[in-house]
Parts: C-alpha cells; structure tokens; sequence
C-alpha cells in the first residue's frame, strides 16, 4: 500500500477497512506492507521513493496507491519519479477504467443512467515515449520533434484484453483511432486490431475516429461496452468517460500486467486533492472501487462483486454519500455504511 499524499491516505485507509470487512467474510487473508513513498518524502529526501523501491515493490502481487502529487512539488516529479517507472518496469500495460452510473449519483448528462463501460487504454508505448528532442533553443528555429511508439506486440496484446474482457461482459468492443489523419502509426493499430478481431469471432467490435468517439461519449454513452485506445487516446477519453459517470472521487483505475509476471497497480482516478485535503470529507468510493478491481485480479471474483454491491447500496442513500455526491456523509461515516453493508 502507498497511500502518498493529501487525500490518498484518507481513501486508502477506508479502502484498507473495507478489504477488512470483505476479506473475513469470505475467509481470504491478505497481508499488507505500506510504504510512505510521497511529495512528503520528496521534500524530506528528495526522492520520491527509495532507489531499490521498484526492486522492493517486484515482489508484491499488488500495489493499492492513493494519490501522489502536492504543491510546491512539480507534476512531473511525483508522475516521473513513481508511477510511470511502475507503470513501466512492471509492463503494466493495461490501464483499466470501468465506468457507471450508479444510482443515487448524478451524471451531468441527460438520461445517462444505463451507462456502463469500461476504458481500456494502452499504457507503455504510444503518444507518452521519450523518443525525439529539441534543437535550436531560444533560437527562431527552434524546433521539437516527438516520435509515437506502435509496437506489434504492444498493439496486439491491449486489443486481446479489449477482446477477452468484452467477451465476458456483453461482447461489443469500439476500437479508436484517427487513421485519417495520423497516416502511419494509426492505419496500422487498425490493421493489428482487426487481426486480434478476427480470432475473436464472438465479439462484435468497431473502430470510430476519436473525434466522432468523443461526440459519442456525451451523446450516447450507453451504446459503448469495452472501449480500446491508445496511451493518449484512451488517456482523454477515461478522463471523459469519468466526467459522464459524475463525479470524479468515485471513478477506480487498476495498472494491469495481465500475465501477472508482475505485480499490478490498483489507484481512484483522482488526485490529492490539496483543497479538502484533511477536512476528512473525500469520497472513498474511488479508492474503495479499485480495491475489488485488486481483488478481481488476484482471483477474489466473489468478494470484489460484494464491494461493488456495497458500494451501489451507500450511493443509494443520501445519507451515505459524500459533498462531492450532494451528501453530507464524512469519509469515515460512509466507509462504515461500507463495511456495515458488507455485514
Ligand atoms: P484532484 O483529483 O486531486 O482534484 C480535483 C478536484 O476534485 C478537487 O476539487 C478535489 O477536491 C476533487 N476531488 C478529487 N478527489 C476527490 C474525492 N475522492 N472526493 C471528493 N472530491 C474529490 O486533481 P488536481 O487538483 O488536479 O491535482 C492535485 C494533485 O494530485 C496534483 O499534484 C496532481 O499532480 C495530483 N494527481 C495525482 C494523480 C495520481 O496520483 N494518479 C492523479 C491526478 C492528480
Ligand atoms: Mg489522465
């Protein structure tokens, strides 16, 4: 567990009561480690973690964050000097982000209430490489150049876990892409795609220009099952998606290496959130939400659906959801309608 800053400790020690109560009632046990990897650290060491830190991590079976990131720390300190060498080094290379709107939360949308379905972006190569440079600094012809990163492996093995997860959910997957424009790198996404798609036959799938995608993410949001993207595709279109399901301190990620080989990160899409930081009113539902994701992974199906049952009847009722959710509910008070839920 790497709780991190602000808010990630609050929602990760609701996480940890509520993987308490679900794990006794169906007689798993896990054991948990935590580490003070942060901002906080950064400043007091300056390091985000330890230099041995992801050779510490190697030999976990999950990792559950809270948030990282805190004022007066750059961005790219907390992103660079944790999770991207996680995301990276441990070939996490599905991120996931199951959305829905759930009862008794608002979606800014209209009639948004059959919305359920899940982001699956590619998560190591892609848009986000360190290939490229600058030259000419300052000068008028200045100028940076930045290469995209399509592999064959890359590309094919996000489309199978598009593929394999759409067929245990209701076998419909959207692959986006923007080959009218991007003439290299994504004419051949689509081509790789459509060879994983025809190993698949019971799945039924489309491709859509990120564009026209995004459209369709606001106008008819429920028509999607699995959607697949690339790093920055699916990057924006998670953030979207999230933006639907209405409200951000509900939405979970899970880092996935799906062949297990490594250990998998499990994160709420939120931030620190330096603004209610301490004041104890952050919705755990986000972190609560990536604990089953971790659950699921390591193999505790019946026990994650629990969680997710939990959490549909604390959103049901006012009296148990958060300010960000129209509620008056402390963190505390819904992680204990959380756990009470659980029986
Ligand atoms: P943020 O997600 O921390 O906050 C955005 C807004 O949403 C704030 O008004 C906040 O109060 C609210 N919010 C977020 N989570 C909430 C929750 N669980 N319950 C209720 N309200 C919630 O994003 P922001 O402010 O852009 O970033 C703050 C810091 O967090 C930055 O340092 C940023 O780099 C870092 N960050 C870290 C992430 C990670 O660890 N993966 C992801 C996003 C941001
Ligand atoms: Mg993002």
């Amino acid at each position: 567990m790497i709780p991190g800053d602000g808010i990630g400790s609050e929602v990760i020690d609701s996480a940890r009561a509520v993987l308490d109560a679900v794990c006794a009632r169906h007689s798993v046990s896990l054991e948990y480690t935590e580490f003070d990897w942060s901002c906080e650290r950064y400043a007091n060491e300056g390091a985000m973690m330890p230099a041995d830190g992801i050779e510490t991590l190697r030999g976990f079976d999950a990792i559950l964050l809270g948030a990282v990131g805190w004022p007066g720390v750059p961005d790219h300190v907390s992103l660079w000097g944790l999770l991207i060498p996680i995301r990276r080094t441990f070939r996490q290379y599905v991120n996931l982000r199951p959305i829905r709107v759930f009862e008794g939360v608002r979606s800014p949308l209209r009639g948004a209430d059959d919305v359920d379905f899940v982001v699956v972006r590619e998560n190591n190569e892609g848009e986000y490489s360190e290939v490229g440079g600058r030259v000419n600094r300052g000068l008028p012809d200045e100028l940076a150049v930045q290469e995209s990163i399509f592999t064959r492996v890359g590309v094919s093995r996000i489309a199978d876990f598009a593929f394999e997860l759409a067929a245990s959910r209701r076998g419909y997957v959207t692959s986006a892409t923007k080959s009218n424009g991007i003439v290299h790198t994504l004419p051949f996404w689509d081509e790789v795609v459509a060879e994983r798609a025809a190993r698949h036959p019971d799945v039924r799938w489309d491709s859509e220009h990120i564009d026209a995608l995004a459209a369709k993410f606001v106008l008819s949001p429920e028509r999607f099952d699995v959607v697949v993207g690339s790093n920055l595709f699916g990057d924006i279109l998670s953030d979207l998606a999230a933006a639907v399901a209405g409200s951000i301190g509900i939405a979970p990620s899970a880092n996935l290496d799906p062949t297990k080989e490594f250990p998998s990160m499990f994160e709420p899409v939120h931030g620190s959130a330096p603004d209610i930081a301490g004041q104890g009113i952050a919705n755990p539902v986000g972190a609560v939400w990536s604990a089953a994701l971790m659950l699921e992974h390591l193999g505790h199906a019946a026990a994650a659906a629990d969680v997710v049952a939990a959490m549909e009847t604390t959103l049901r009722d006012e009296a148990t959801r958060t300010k960000d959710l129209g509620g008056t509910a402390s963190t505390q008070e819904v992680t204990q309608a959380l756990v009470r839920a659980l029986g």
